[in-house]
């Protein structure tokens, strides 16, 4: 080894020791007879200390190398003078006092600060990721991306769970995105498709009678990244056999509480057990199936009370069988001047309108007992009317309370703009909180108005609840799934489900899907020929690895958990990825492109 310790593990009771030390120069303050040098490996940061008079070679090193340079130190390890210590530091109270230096390798510029916390332009962090990565913070992203992989591999190990390595050259594994096709040479014409997940295999394992099966498994899906998405990304891949519903929830909640404890022990459950919300309910209070419980501002069905005011808008709705909805936000009228209240509320409204809402009639409450309700439709609501509505809302002197009246897919999209941003506003995003919820009781399918078709609400091998399963003949869209959605501070981290293990049931689903059943074999007949060699029912779910690190590290984005991420516009822009290929490669592809003009030009 070229080094006997590493810096940042250096401590008072080294103090005396000969240590060899190699890292990076972090800074290097030049005070003439003296250099010293911050110098930093993965561990931390110590001080190197080097005098022209004792070891004047080591000095001579010193002060040639820069930022960056990568340099190996022996020197003794000393207590820092009195008054000297870096509290900052956990090596603060010693330092090494070098008697040789060696530059093992010399650095340009970087092209941003290493050792600073400054905000860097992401295109240039991207492009020298190798130097992003160097950065403390985000090393600690991905050893504690490490620590968490280690964790549940542990603890599912002890729990009895074998992990199996599934192909990644594979059949199309849909769940709901595009697929990434790679040809294959050996058979021109033939493609594999990269799996969107595990989902098919896992499935498989358990016909083979494996039982408790995990895997970390790397997922490809071909779509939009908006969002928590990335096109390649990294799920805990979980199935069980002989589960039920609830046994899934709790092993995989146990399993998060622990790790959360673990690796995470400054941060603070909200609330445990998590707490178990109903779609149907989340979508009414929250307008998403995937809220951030962290803050309550829900939406309050008042029809009944606006559908008796004065307001033309809200009467009508409520005649056609349209909700109105109040969300009451806590002291967000406060003592706003008249000209900023109408500011506060026109944005708001704006945000509204760009959900899909015709307006965001609302209602300021005032400070003081006898002050007057602002707003544009304060009018049309008798001071009953307005008592009992605060009721229903538990309003107080000095809220907002805001309407929404739409169709109700209107109404929840409204509420689930509104919802992060009012939360963000009034300072309500606890980031020591981690507001774990599950969601259940999704429909077993939701109809897609374009293609005129059920789509799996989760994918095609979610079993209906079993009281629900003759809905699929009668009234698919009332028919609930078995899936189970885990839930934190407003991301969906986990999704699973009891499979259906039954062929004919598995077959149902193919035309309610719009899905031919000569297509469906084609597809999927390797999973429906194995159902009908003892199945036993099984269930499973996978996580979001990148999205719970991202929550756990407290990043706002999961780019910040991957080592080497993709872009926006899915380029790996450090190595220029997606590339052309070689003519050569092509035609042994039996490939001919047949791009666009300037596409081609450009490429
Ligand atoms: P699902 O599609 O819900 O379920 O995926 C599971 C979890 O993976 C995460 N996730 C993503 N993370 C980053 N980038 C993406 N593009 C992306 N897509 C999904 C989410 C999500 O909750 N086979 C089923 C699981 C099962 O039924 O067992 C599946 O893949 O956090
Ligand atoms: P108007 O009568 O169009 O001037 O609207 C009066 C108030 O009601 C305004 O604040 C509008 O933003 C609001 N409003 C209009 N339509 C709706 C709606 N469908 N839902 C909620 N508020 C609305």
């Amino acid at each position: 080894m070229l080094k006997t310790i590493q810096c940042g593990e250096l401590r008072p009771e080294h103090s005396g020791q000969e240590v060899t030390l190699a890292g990076w120069v972090n800074r290097r303050r030049d005070q003439g007879g003296l250099i010293f040098i911050d110098l930093r490996d993965r561990w931390g940061i110590c001080q190197v200390v080097v005098d022209q008079e004792t070891a004047p070679d080591a000095h001579n090193h010193a002060s040639n190398a820069r930022n960056e340079y990568v340099i190996q130190v022996v020197g003794k390890v000393r207590m820092r003078p009195d008054g000297t210590s870096n509290p900052e530091l956990a090596t603060g109270d010693v330092e090494v006092v070098a008697s040789e230096i060696e530059i093992l390798n010399a650095a340009k510029t970087p092209p941003f600060y290493i050792n600073k916390e400054d905000s860097i332009d992401e295109v240039v962090r991207m492009k020298y990721r190798y130097l992003d990565l160097r950065r403390p913070k985000m090393q600690r992203n991905i050893v504690l991306r490490h620590r968490v992989i280690k964790f549940i591999r542990d603890w599912l190990d002890a729990q009895g769970f074998v992990e199996v390595e599934t192909p990644i050259l594979f059949k199309t594994t849909p769940e709901g995105a595009r697929d990434f096709l790679v040809p294959s040479r050996l058979q021109p014409g033939k493609f594999y498709a990269l799996p969107q997940s595990p989902q098919q295999l896992k499935q498989l394992l358990m016909v083979a009678g494996y039982e408790r099966y995990f895997q970390i498994a790397r997922c490809f899906r071909d779509e939009d990244l908006r969002g928590q998405r990335q096109p390649e990304f990294t799920q805990l891949d979980m199935e069980i056999s002989f589960v039920e519903r609830e046994d899934v929830i709790q092993l995989n909640e146990t399993l998060m509480r622990a790790l959360v404890k673990a690796v995470v022990p400054e941060k603070r459950i909200m609330e445990e057990p998590f707490p178990r919300i109903l779609y149907q309910d989340a979508m009414e209070w929250y307008g998403s199936d995937k809220p951030d419980i962290r803050y309550d501002l829900r939406a309050v069905d008042v029809a009944d009370l606006a559908g008796q005011s004065g307001f033309a808008v809200f009467v009508n709705n409520v005649a056609e069988g349209k909700p109105v909805k109040a969300m009451r936000v806590p002291g967000m009228a406060g003592n706003l001047s008249g000209t900023r209240l109408r500011t506060v509320a026109a944005e708001l409204e704006d945000m509204a309108k760009a959900a899909g809402a015709k307006g965001l009639a609302y209602m300021a409450l005032p400070l003081e007992e006898d002050g007057e309700v602002r707003g544009p439709v304060g009018k049309f609501f008798t001071v009953d009317q307005k008592l009992a509505l605060f009721e229903r809302l538990g309003a107080q002197p000095g809220d907002l309370i805001l309407f929404m009246s739409d169709r109700r897919e209107v109404v929840w999209a409204v509420t689930d703009a509104l919802r992060p941003h009012l939360a963000k506003e009034l300072g309500l995003l606890d980031p020591t909180l981690l507001g774990y919820c599950w969601i259940v009781d999704f429909p077993e399918f939701l109809w897609n108005e374009d293609e005129q078709r059920w789509d799996p609400s989760q994918h095609l091998f979610t079993m209906p609840m079993p009281e629900d399963i003759p809905l699929l003949d009668t009234d698919p869209g009332a028919a609930r799934g078995s899936q189970y959605d885990m839930v934190c501070n407003g991301f969906e981290v986990a999704g699973g489900s009891i499979r259906i293990h039954d062929r004919a049931l598995q077959e149902k689903i193919f035309p309610l899907i719009g899905q031919d059943m000569d297509s469906a074999r084609e597809q999927f007949g390797h999973i429906l020929e194995a159902f009908e060699y003892g199945v036993p029912p099984h269930g499973g779910i996978a996580w979001g690895i990148d999205r719970v690190v991202a929550i756990l590290a407290g990043e706002p984005n999961i780019r910040e958990v991957i080592a080497f991420p993709k872009s926006q516009t899915g380029s790996d822009v450090m190595s220029g990825t997606p590339s052309s290929a070689l003519p050569a490669q092509l035609e042994e592809l039996h490939i001919k492109l047949d791009l666009p003009e300037e596409e081609e030009i450009e490429a």
